[in-house]
């Protein structure tokens, strides 16, 4: 592909940099339902993860490379030999893999964070793309923090990086400091300057710290480049990074001035935008671009009337063409199977046969306590149990006292591994009492940073989504989990969070308090 292809590459980096920014862990089952979906909605590279971070980062960058269909399969690395060989052998099984690796360029990062000189910098790009392109045909270099790099040092970084055998060019807004207008003279200057800037594909990374982020990208198109690092829903360092969805349908419905092309399917935006979502347990802000709440809603009589008029009035793009559905309401409790199935499928989720049947019994629940069930109703307990399906630890029952006369209290029951711990506890308030309860089983340091509760749909038997965030030294994991009881959510969402941490660090304390 060449940059007067008018083709753009989209390069997925929600398994990468949107996953390491705090809270947004997910676990390796969610990391391989989100690739699964990325590749089903065409983007062309994955960049899954950074394979020397950790071994789960390392093993879930492996299972996706062996998993992944259609698209590319990126592992990224630091400009240092052990790096690139672990990114290496991560995405040695993959139909088409990558090695990604990155050095910064500019003066405030050689001098304060990397401690080297320009001269020495250069070796360092010689050395290590070499060293990559050995391994594998494909790799992207990338100059970190491009944008506050002078433009002949940039020139000088890039040439070294494309003679030594680059084949794809990432030149970074690593800060998010950059306008559109200096982002795509950047672009136009250095693929001027350097020999051998036509053999190569050019590559926008954005980050949004001014909120820049896509017109930043789509300036790098007009200024040359051809592929976009971008995240579902945004989720990033800081304040994020060039949100996917944004990016294709800015190029799908301004075609007029905007004359490119992706591979995305535009109608899996939003069921993207609520697996990562539900997997980082990030809520998406109800006024977010393409996939917020409030995207496609009229309010206003103004706007309403304008719309019973004419949907052109005021809509630029179909909810259809981004997948919304209407929401609807779903099938009462004697509905069947295969319309349940069907249902899943025009939300976007196609489950195997255990994961179906689990779904339509815990729908059938619902159903038998909530008199209407509808689609965001579905897409929680789906989710939920998408989340849920490799949990060590399990709620089995509670209940609890509440109300004037307190203390508050609660009789916990969790599942640990198979085994079955009860606990009762009280609590200033009832959500005070079960996580006690769940503390005095699963002893932990963690926390609490954040609780909060949201209805799923309207009325007052709605179900409640509860957001719990524990923090535990420099890690911090988000979970989310929705229940008609709005207690069992947040013993649910509690443990989900605990179940997430002990992912993170690879053990779980419990054993203390279970045989107490
Ligand atoms: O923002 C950045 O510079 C990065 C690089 C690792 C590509 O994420
Ligand atoms: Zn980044």
């Amino acid at each position: 592909m060449t940059a007067s292809s008018d083709r753009v590459v989209i390069f997925d980096t929600t398994l990468r940099d949107g996953e390491q920014c705090p809270g947004a862990t997910m676990t390796f089952e969610e990391k391989l339902e989100v690739a699964a979906l990325l590749d089903r909605m065409g983007v062309d590279i994955i960049e899954a993860g950074f394979p020397i971070a950790s071994n789960g980062d390392f093993e879930a960058v492996a299972e996706i490379a062996r998993r992944t269909e259609n698209a590319t399969v990126a592992g990224l690395a630091r400009a240092i030999p052990g790096d690139i060989a672990r990114a290496g052998e991560a995405v040695r099984h993959a139909r088409r893999g990558r090695i990604h690796t990155f050095v910064s360029t500019s003066p405030i990062h050689l001098a304060h964070q990397m401690r080297k000189t320009e001269d020495q910098v250069i070796e360092i790009i010689q050395a290590t793309v070499a060293q990559a392109r050995n391994l594998v045909e494909d790799v992207e270099w990338s100059a970190m923090d491009a944008t506050r790099t002078s433009i002949d040092y940039l020139c000088r970084a890039v040439e070294t990086a494309i003679k030594a055998g680059a084949t794809t060019i990432n030149l970074p807004d690593t800060v998010g400091y950059a306008t559109p207008e200096e982002y795509g003279d950047m672009f136009r200057q250095v693929r001027e300057r350097v020999p051998g800037a036509d053999k190569v594909i050019f590559s926008t990374h954005c980050h949004n710290d001014l909120g820049l982020a896509v017109a930043n990208s789509l300036a790098g198109l007009a200024g040359g480049a051809r592929q976009i690092e971008c995240t579902i829903n945004g989720i990033g360092e800081r304040a994020g990074n060039a949100a996917l969805e944004e990016i294709v349908m800015a190029l799908r419905t301004r075609g007029d001035v905007l004359p490119y092309e992706t591979g995305v399917e535009s109608t899996l935006l939003t069921r993207a935008s609520r697996l990562v979502s539900a997997a980082t347990s990030f809520p998406v802000q109800y006024n977010k671009a393409i996939v917020g709440k409030n995207a496609f809603s009229h309010e206003s009589g103004i706007h309403q009337d304008g719309m019973l008029k004419h949907n052109e009035t005021y809509e630029i793009m179909t909810p259809a063409s981004v997948g919304l559905t209407k929401t609807s309401l779903v099938m009462g409790k004697h509905s069947g199977r295969a319309a349940f199935k069907d249902k899943l499928k025009a939300l976007g989720y196609e489950l195997g046969e255990n994961a179906l049947q689990d779904a339509f019994q815990r729908f059938k629940d619902l159903a038998d306590r909530k008199k209407h069930v509808y689609d965001e109703d579905i897409e929680a307990i789906v989710d939920n149990q998408i989340a849920s399906a490799h949990d060590r630890i399990k709620v089995l029952s509670l209940t609890v006292i509440a109300g004037t006369m307190g203390p508050q209290s609660a009789t916990l029951t969790l599942d640990i591994d198979g085994v079955h711990t009860t606990v009762q506890s009280s609590g200033n308030g009832p959500v005070d009492a079960i996580f006690n309860a769940i503390r005095r089983v699963v002893p932990h340091e963690a926390r609490l940073a954040l609780y909060q509760v949201h209805a799923v749909t309207e009325g007052t038997d709605a179900q409640a989504e509860v957001s719990v965030r524990l923090e535990e030294g420099d890690k911090t994991v988000t979970a989310k989990v929705a229940d008609p009881d709005t207690l069992v959510a947040s013993a649910k969402a509690y443990v989900a969070a605990l179940n997430k941490l002990s992912a993170k660090r690879g053990q779980l304390n419990a054993q203390a308090a279970i045989s107490a």
